[in-house]
């Protein structure tokens, strides 16, 4: 990330192109950044290569949402499914990460950024662990964007072990299970604490959720795309962010509305 990120503290901020409302940005964006073998199959590249320019484009896309003071970016990295790849594949990706995240804590740091990691962790290689936990901590009081990169992450999985903490504090006598609520099971998901995206961008032209982000994406809007992960842009951004402005929000009532506040921080 260093050629992007680390730019952006030389870099004049990249001012809200004309057309976009400031008063109606998502304040969470969500990204399933699908395409990246295809896109280097296209070129006759080895499928990774894909992945490679992926982070550029990851790159881009929070440097942008952080200029635009959109407050929370979260991008699907890994599925608790992409285990099945071949190994050369997931062992490159886990690689991958480690480089990116070791490259570029300075820069998240420099640049206000508070990075964390949702999903479950604990199957990850060790050495990429620890690159997490450092990165947290060293950014956990950052003032500036939420950058979520949810990794061996699965809807499904969360969800259960959502319901899984409520039966355990419920078995030690510590809830009521009938007083459990929305917000409370919300406060056992890994998200806990971030507001739900208003938006999420799918890229690539696939039509599916493919267990991202089950509960949280309730009210979402969707924005799916043909444009491959590797070419998201500027110009791809605009055009989600515009679409997003057209649409009228309107919660299951009939006028345009807040979001229901129980899944709300
Ligand atoms: C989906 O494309 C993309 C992925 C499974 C990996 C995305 C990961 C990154 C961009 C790296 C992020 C890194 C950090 C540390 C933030 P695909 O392989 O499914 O593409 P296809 O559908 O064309 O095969």
């Amino acid at each position: 990330m260093s050629r992007a990120l680390a730019t952006t503290s030389t870099l004049s901020q990249q001012a809200l192109p004309a057309g976009l409302d400031p008063a109606r940005l998502p304040a969470h964006v969500a990204v399933i950044m699908d395409g990246n073998g295809r896109w280097a199959s296209r070129r006759g590249l080895p499928r990774v290569m894909g992945h490679r320019e992926g982070v550029e484009a990851l790159k881009r896309t929070l440097r942008l949402c952080s200029d635009w003071g959109i407050g929370a970016l979260t991008a699907y990295a890994f599925s608790t499914e992409n285990w099945n790849r071949p190994g050369e594949e997931v062992s490159f990706l886990m690689a991958l990460f480690e480089r990116v995240l070791a490259r570029e804590l300075e820069a998240l740091e420099r640049e206000q950024v508070r990075i964390r990691f949702l999903g479950d962790l604990e199957p990850l290689p060790s050495g990429l662990r620890a690159l997490i936990a450092n990165a947290t901590t060293r950014t956990a009081g950052n003032s500036g964007i939420h950058f979520n990169v949810c990794t061996n992450y699965g809807g499904r999985a969360e969800l259960v072990h959502a319901a899984r903490r409520l039966a355990e504090q419920a078995a030690r006598g510590e809830l009521d299970p009938a007083s459990i609520d929305e917000t409370q099971f919300a406060a056992q998901l890994h998200t806990a604490g971030e507001r739900d995206p208003d938006l999420l961008i799918r890229t690539s032209g696939e039509l599916r959720i493919s267990n991202f982000l089950l509960w949280q994406l309730a009210y979402a809007e969707l924005h799916i795309t043909d444009v491959l992960w590797p070419d998201f842009d500027e110009r791809a951004l605009v055009s989600a962010l515009l679409d997003y402005q057209n649409r009228q929000r309107r919660f299951g009532g009939v006028e345009p509305s807040l979001p229901p506040s129980a899944h709300q921080p």
